[in-house]
């Protein structure tokens, strides 16, 4: 018997057949609904089917009419710089005077403005920082999120930002990820290799002995760190049983998607560059692609990944945000659909799978969340739209009516329940 049934929807989701990401034309492929309705129990999804769902219906469960509207599992963003203090909105009028983004970081500003900022914020501020970009996520649909570290840099910031993530209390799941190695400190300025070795005999082994991240990323990019300087790095926290993600290929053509596919990465991000061999690579070891487009909107890259020809290869596409206060300043996963759309050229039905299975898949939890199947997690969001298409073609509002999470509404923007 269920806590709660929606019904009257038209229910939406990603095909799910528990074996892995949505690969190729698998991708358009959604189960569509109409007249549905889902059943939740104890925070789970016990039934999704056609009819009024009469036979799950108690005098106790709450019965939310979707009114014919979209009903989707809740989005999943699987690449965020969750944490960290400050803006920067000054970097604006540098981007419009030709500027470009690792000039910035080369002078000093862009990422390492942020870690000035982040290591003199405590840990209250910048839970109180991270809780209210989570809430902003929350409502626009966003129930589980990747969130990386990176703006300490050092042994200490880098653990701060890394126990903010475990210890704030929000509704929306954080899968946490180690990635000091996303800038130079400019302590190290002149002895880059001095900083490697802090990573690789203090940090990580910490790190991951502590079970503060899952994952572990590195920013390989010209001037940053190298493919060869990336490899180790990600090498270490390889073995010591951290999952490989690689910010890879976003500006200069590097070889990072090779690299991932080298050391058995679950993902390669960012992608822009990626040249056909090395997404070769990427795809026979079975490397997902997380695609951040409104990242290169907002650097004014000239450009987007070539998702087309990565799902054309076989190799399964997610999509996410990137939040961070420099190259994507936006917590909203729905606000980047129009982008991945318009810019990368994938369809609504594609979208929706780059945002929720395969997303789920390239944070470890394809087997829990990303889809409404039966024994999944009761994530779901009620869109006030007519259609799936809808959600890409009416761009830049948040059409999130309802959010249900682990089967409890936490978000209710329509006030429109019945009981
Ligand atoms: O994924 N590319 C490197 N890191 C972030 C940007 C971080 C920042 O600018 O603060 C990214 O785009
Ligand atoms: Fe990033």
């Amino acid at each position: 018997m269920a806590d709660i049934v929606i019904k009257n929807g038209r229910i939406v989701t990603p095909k799910d057949k528990g074996n892995g990401p949505r690969l190729g034309d698998e991708m358009k492929e959604l189960d569509v609904i109409t007249n549905g309705f889902i059943a939740v129990t104890d925070g789970i999804i016990e039934a999704v089917d056609k009819g009024e769902g009469f036979d799950f219906i108690t005098p106790d469960s709450l019965v939310i009419d979707a009114e014919e509207r979209v009903v989707m599992p809740g989005l999943v963003d699987p690449h965020t710089h969750l944490v960290h203090y400050g803006s920067r909105e000054n970097e604006l009028r540098l981007k419009l005077q030709g500027h470009s983004y690792l000039d910035i970081l080369k002078g000093g500003g862009g990422i390492l403005s942020t870690v000035r900022a982040t290591r003199t914020a405590t840990k209250k501020m910048l839970i109180k920082k991270a809780q209210k970009s989570l809430d902003i996520m929350l409502s626009s649909g966003t129930t589980t999120v990747e969130g990386k570290s990176g703006y300490g840099l050092n042994f200490e910031d880098e653990v701060k930002c890394l126990e903010v993530m475990r210890e704030i209390d929000h509704k929306v799941d954080i899968v946490p990820t180690y990635m000091g190695a996303h800038a130079i400190p400019l302590e190290y300025k002149e002895n880059p290799d001095g900083y490697l070795d802090l990573m690789i005999h203090e940090v990580i082994p910490y790190v991951a002995k502590e079970k503060l991240c899952e994952y572990i990323d590195c920013f390989c990019e010209e001037g940053v760190f190298s493919i060869e300087e990336s490899r180790k790095i990600l090498q270490k926290g390889k073995e010591l049983g951290l999952g490989v993600k690689v910010h890879a290929d976003e500006i200069h053509p590097m070889g990072g998607a090779r690299l991932a596919g080298e050391l058995g990465a679950i993902s390669a991000e960012h992608l822009l560059a990626a040249q056909d061999d090395d997404l070769s690579v990427m795809k026979e070891a079975g490397t997902m692609a997380v695609l951040l487009p409104a990242t290169s909107f907002y650097l004014r890259l000239g450009g987007y990944a070539r998702a087309r020809d990565m799902i054309q290869m076989g190799i399964p596409v997610a999509i996410a945000t990137d939040y961070n206060p420099g190259s994507s300043p936006t917590e909203s996963l729905q606000g980047v659909f129009v982008f991945a759309s318009m810019g990368m050229g994938l369809t609504p039905q594609e979208v929706i799978t780059a945002a929720t299975i395969n997303a789920a898949y390239a944070i470890g939890r394809g087997h829990l969340i990303g889809s409404l199947v039966k024994g999944k997690k009761a994530d779901i969001v009620i869109m006030d739209a007519p259609n799936e298409n809808y959600l890409v073609y009416h761009f830049g509002m948040n059409h999130v009516s309802m959010v249900i999470k682990n089967g409890k509404v936490v978000v209710d923007r329509s006030i429109k329940i019945y009981a």
